[in-house]
């Protein structure tokens, strides 16, 4: 009796943190570790840059991206199981100290400080987050989509694969102390 109610909550939880975030925009469903390197190094990701992942789920853009990269990096996450499981998950080490995961609505941001912006969400989230997100973002940003591309912008690199969409805005433009 008391297994099958364990179990029965265990599934009850597994199907709400899969399919509950489809209601926020997109349901959990993790990157593979090769295409999450593929996306970074096609970004040109550079030591000391901040990267957000976008619906961080379980923290493993961020592991990577700080770990093999250098980066700085940010998950904004909604469901809070996975931001507390994210953060159990981490390991101790110095890397981990460049991780930051927040409990967090991506629609409800501000991504000014981002260099490196990763997203693995539906067209439809895409859609709504798209103009709200390019009046913010710094004109040196770089944007990676995974799976989903960003309908009606022409993306500057596409795999073979179809699956990494690479997207900068405004090239040639930068950031200084008089701009
Ligand atoms: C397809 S998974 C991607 C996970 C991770 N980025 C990866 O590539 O392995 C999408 C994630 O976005 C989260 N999510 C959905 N809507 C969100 C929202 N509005 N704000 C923050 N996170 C959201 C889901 O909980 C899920 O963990």
């Amino acid at each position: 009796m008391i297994i099958s109610t364990i179990s029965v909550l265990l599934t009850l939880v597994l199907t709400a943190m899969i399919i509950g975030p489809v209601f926020w925009g997109a349901p959990w469903h993790p990157a593979s570790r090769k295409d999450i390197h593929r996306a970074l190094k096609l970004c040109e990701a550079q030591p000391g840059e901040r990267l957000y992942d976008l619906g961080s789920g379980d923290g493993r853009v961020l592991k990577i991206a700080a770990k093999d990269f250098g980066m700085d990096a940010v998950g904004l996450e909604i469901d809070p199981i996975k931001v507390w499981l994210s953060k159990q998950f981490l390991p101790k080490n110095e890397f981990s100290n460049r991780v930051n995961i927040l409990r967090q609505n991506v629609f409800e941001f501000d991504f000014k400080h981002a260099d490196v912006v990763f997203i693995y969400m539906t067209h439809q989230a895409l859609d709504q987050l798209f103009p709200k997100i390019l009046e913010t973002l710094k004109p040196t940003a770089t944007v990676a989509c995974y799976r989903f591309c960003l309908r009606g912008i022409q993306p500057e690199k596409v795999t073979s694969d179809k699956k990494i969409f690479i997207y900068r805005f405004n090239k040639g433009k930068s950031l200084n102390a008089y701009s």
